[in-house]
């Protein structure tokens, strides 16, 4: 069989020939009913029976993978998709660098495998619980099929974890797979494993800056899960980053359209200081001191899920030759890191210090580093977006240590520039960098769905081009 192709005859599409597999076909069949059952209890909300105009993947080939069509979301097919072997493909770093890559789980990794595989499979379910209701106030059917498009492919991340459990694992990995369809988002007894996928995401300001910013985070821990020496994990998180990248720029174009929105109206009105919030907020749009309080939220919440700075887990990772970082393969160095150091933002005697640190210690830190790079360069557009109407505004990432739960920061509060403040400050501060309770009401008062083709809710512009090269005014979902 050819791997750019994908079988589509039997329940579980896949390039992986899972008809040449039965004990693994046998146990992911057995799964399929309640992982419909879950996607029916936590996926969107009310659109079940809505035919919803989705790209599913066809092939792995980067040139025309996927094809164009109306589905009811629960019979998309959820495959199995693998990025084709490559030959001879070598462990790129870690202490058995040049080795052949692990075509089975090796032994001594096994448990590390396991739990890294585990704590990226429940992102993915938790994403979607998050993101339920969503549909109803949709500010457009272009946005509302952006968003079911990123649900179904975050439950197809799911399946890519689970294929790896069951096929790799036995029984605890049948066990684990099992359990990723039991934990919920936000719920006090079964919460989901990771902070920030705790959250809530209230209204749609929330899901672009979500998918801005913590899918990022996802497409950093894909890309260093990519050049794992374990290489069926190699192969399904690389075809799993194509999709990633629509993901991200539906966060990136969300934002971008709500900025251009609210410049428009500034000028046409002729308001010409954006911080006159009371006046930007009666034409119906969200001013952008707001818009960067929600930043500053979501950014930091992400920032967490890099875990600690210093992270003996994330060494023994490296080392191990199963989590590399980010493009590993275009980095010039040993890819040991056994005699390197790398600097390290940390909290120490009270204040904010940069410190060498052995480098296999700080890899967190380092894909934290790549992630704000990446990070950036949306930020950057953006302000483009607002330089282009001469209003005197950027939006600014706020300082690494700024409102953090996690690592180095975690017991301290900072402003956005990452001058220490202590309790009392920081309370009468908050309101002015986290979304306040009368912000988050605002928001909501724009939610009202806009369900009519070609149309676009207040606050945001429609987009450039769309989906599929589709005219303004497809019906990219029908309600049913
Ligand atoms: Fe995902
Ligand atoms: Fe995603």
């Amino acid at each position: 069989m050819n791997i750019m192709n994908v079988d589509y005859d039997g329940l579980i599409p896949n390039n992986v020939n899972l008809n040449g597999d039965p004990r693994v076909k046998a146990a992911l069949e057995k799964w399929h009913p309640g992982y419909l059952d879950w996607w029916n209890d936590m996926g969107p909300d009310g659109f079940q029976e809505s035919l919803v105009y989705l790209r599913t993947a066809v092939s792995v080939d980067p040139k025309g993978w996927a094809k164009f069509d109306y589905v009811k979301m629960p019979d998309y097919k959820w495959g199995i998709l693998l990025a084709p072997q490559g030959e001879d493909r070598k462990i790129p770093f870690g202490a058995h660098a040049g080795e052949k890559a692990w075509q089975e789980v090796p032994g001594e990794y096994r448990a590390m495998l396991r739990r890294l595989i585990v704590i990226q499979g429940d992102t993915e379910p938790a994403s979607v619980e998050q993101q339920r209701f969503l549909g109803k106030t949709a500010p457009s059917l272009y946005d509302m099929r952006n968003l079911f498009q990123v649900n179904v492919e975050e439950g197809r991340h799911l399946w890519a974890m689970v294929y790896l459990l069951q096929k790799y694992f036995g029984a605890d990995g049948r066990e684990e797979a099992e359990a990723l369809l039991q934990r919920r988002s936000g719920d006090e007894d079964t919460p989901r494993m990771l902070g920030a996928f705790n959250e809530e995401t209230p209204d749609w300001l929330s899901f672009f800056m979500f998918t801005f910013f913590t899918d990022r985070d996802g497409k950093m821990q894909l890309e260093a899960l990519a050049q794992s020496g374990f290489d069926p994990l190699s192969r399904t998180t690389r075809f799993m980053l194509t999709e990633e990248a629509h993901h991200m720029f539906v966060g990136e174009t969300g934002v971008g359209r709500t900025i251009e929105r609210t410049c428009q109206e500034m000028q046409k009105a002729g308001i010409e200081d954006p911080f006159d919030v009371n006046a930007v907020r009666k034409l119906g749009v969200i001013d952008l001191p707001t818009l960067q309080k929600k930043a500053n939220l979501h950014y930091s919440l992400t920032l967490d899920l890099f875990g600690n700075e210093i992270s003996t887990n994330a060494a023994s990772a490296f080392h191990a030759g199963v989590k590399g970082r980010y493009r590993e393969d275009k980095l010039d160095d040993d890819h040991r890191l056994e005699s390197s150091t790398y600097p390290v933002t940390r909290f120490k005697d009270g204040k904010i210090v940069t410190e060498e640190v052995p480098a296999l210690s700080a890899l967190n830190m380092r894909l934290r580093d790549d992630y704000v790079a990446d990070c950036q360069g949306g930020v950057s557009r953006w302000n483009k977006v607002i330089e282009k109407y001469n209003i005197g505004f950027q939006l600014k990432l706020p300082h690494v240590a700024f409102h953090r739960h996690i690592g180095e920061f975690s017991s301290i509060k900072t402003d956005v520039d990452g001058n220490v403040i202590d309790d009392a400050a920081w309370d009468k501060k908050k309101d002015e960098v986290l979304p306040s309770t009368s912000d988050r009401d605002y928001i909501e008062s724009l939610m009202a769905p806009q369900f009519e083709p070609g149309k676009f809710a207040s606050w945001l512009v429609p987009p450039k081009v769309g989906i599929d090269n589709k005219p303004g005014d497809f019906e990219y979902v029908k309600i049913a």
